[in-house]
């Protein structure tokens, strides 16, 4: 009798149980888990339950939800052998809120396939990925038999920047020790260009107040006559780039990496369409920091943002108002060294210090997150890189997301563990966007990936 190879043997148990992975993962999305609007509080807790019972019922050990001063993290361990490596799951089980829910062509909690894509909030973002990592641990079990020890660290509050992980990493600092925590919250560059994610910028977000007259004034009275806050919160704004999109905080750039001709050589190597991406957009033209790339412009360097402005009269019709209050939130993506404190004072100086004397500026910090590095020579990004060999057929490319996983800088400093982004998303996904969504085929391509992942590991590590 002629024996199935390993992978073989993954790709002919998954293909029985295709239709029980999605219906399960569909059960998950429909839990509407939004961190960020305490509304959905009881949703929350309700999605770290069902998972709770999920892990007990796939075989994980030592099941528990880590109590922290917010919603809970879930873990869970099946170690086979302590000589054995152990792989740590990271995945966040919440999601960004719909809005704008009038946008979504069917219901953002009603799971919902179309065109071989899963539609629903969290589909890609990030619970269609990180329950690959579930299913591939019912199917190692069920067919190879597990080769390496596995633990879950998933928790609630990824999207409004992880404030209560942190402490929950120190507190049980024994619970997750292991050999890498590996993470599928990043995006491949495409279906058939596998790739693996080797650094997430950094964040800094901030809130602007800005105060004119002490009450809202009629604007024929006193317009042309006091401060506009709107007017001079939008000239504000203004000058923090120039016309070349270079942030004009002074020392803002001191701390950024400078990357050589011959990297980024490599780098624009990289497969990327400029005039697809144009088109995707409905967009003529890109804008960005003059002198480089839209790779560039997205991964090594940082940016600044305003992510929302509000003030005066938004309602219907016309209301002749002079504000007396005008706000802003502001983002700025950072990348390796910039440190988020020290960039969150340097705005605030600069911004400060170019408001007139008229108005008051009130500038708060949200949360925030470091930028990381990963490199490409452990153990687990080899195992990763040969997984996706194997299962797409082609060696993945290393590049540089955009977005941010603020806690992926604490895994380094705090539990001193390598951290392996293999994520199986699309930049085209729509995540935090209404209609996100993610493929079936990257749903199972993930599932089958990561299966290998652990066999590579544990032939690495002997
Ligand atoms: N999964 C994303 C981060 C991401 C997206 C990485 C795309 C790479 C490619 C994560 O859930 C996220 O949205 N992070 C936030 C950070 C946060 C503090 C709310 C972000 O990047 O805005
Ligand atoms: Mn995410
Ligand atoms: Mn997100």
């Amino acid at each position: 009798m002629q024996t199935l190879t390993i992978h073989q043997q993954i790709l002919e148990y998954l293909e029985t149980q295709k239709d029980k992975y999605l219906n399960e993962l569909f059960e998950l999305l429909r839990i509407p888990s939004i961190s960020a609007d305490t509304q959905y509080k009881d949703k929350v807790l309700q999605t770290a339950e069902w998972l709770k019972n999920h892990a007990i019922e796939l075989g994980f050990d030592n099941v528990q939800l880590l109590e922290t001063n917010g919603f809970p993290v879930l873990y869970g361990e099946k170690i086979i052998n302590p000589k054995f490596p152990t792989i740590i799951i990271y995945g966040h089980y919440d999601v960004q809120p719909a809005d704008p829910i009038d946008l979504w062509e069917t219901p953002a909690f009603e799971p919902t396939v179309r065109d071989g894509k899963i539609y629903a909030r969290g589909a890609t973002d990030d619970k269609g990925q990180f329950f690959m990592h579930f299913k591939a641990f019912e199917l190692l079990q069920k067919t190879t038999g597990l080769p390496c020890n596995v633990k879950l660290m998933i928790e609630g509050e990824e999207e409004v920047g992880s404030p209560n992980l942190g402490p929950c990493l120190k507190k049980y600092k024994d619970l997750f020790q292991g050999d890498v925590i590996l993470i599928s919250d990043t995006s491949l560059i495409s279906n058939d260009i596998p790739s693996i994610t080797t650094g997430l910028r950094g964040l800094a977000y901030l809130e602007i107040e800005v105060t004119g007259p002490n009450r809202d004034l009629h604007s024929g009275t006193y317009g042309g006559a006091v401060y506009n806050p709107i007017n001079v919160l939008c000239q504000m704004i203004a000058k923090l780039k120039d016309d070349d999109g270079v942030i004009q905080i002074p020392h803002f750039y001191d701390d950024v990496i400078i990357y050589s001709d011959e990297e980024r050589k490599l780098m624009a190597e990289q497969p990327f369409d400029l005039e697809e991406y144009k088109k995707a957009l409905d967009i003529e033209e890109v804008f960005g920091e003059k002198g480089y790339s839209t790779i560039e412009r997205t991964s090594i360097r940082p940016c600044l943002d305003v992510n929302g402005i509000w003030g005066g009269y938004i309602g219907e019709g016309a209301k002749t108002v002079l504000p007396s209050k005008a706000y802003a939130k502001i983002s700025m993506r950072l990348v390796p060294n910039q440190d988020p404190d020290k960039i969150t004072q340097l705005f605030t100086d600069y911004f400060l210090s170019i408001a007139p004397k008229g108005v008051k500026v009130k500038v708060t910090p949200h949360h925030g997150g470091k930028p990381v590095l990963i490199s490409l020579d452990s153990d687990a990004y080899k195992a990763a890189s040969r997984a996706m060999e194997t299962s797409f057929g082609k060696t993945p490319i290393p590049t540089k997301g955009g977005g941010s996983i603020p806690i992926v800088a604490l895994f380094n400093e705090i539990l001193n563990t390598p951290t392996v982004l293999m994520g199986f998303g699309l930049d085209s996904d729509a995540l935090h966007s209404p209609n996100e969504h993610y493929g079936i085929f990257n749903f199972f391509k993930g599932i089958e990936t990561i299966a290998l992942f652990h066999h590579e590991l544990k032939k690495i590590h002997g």
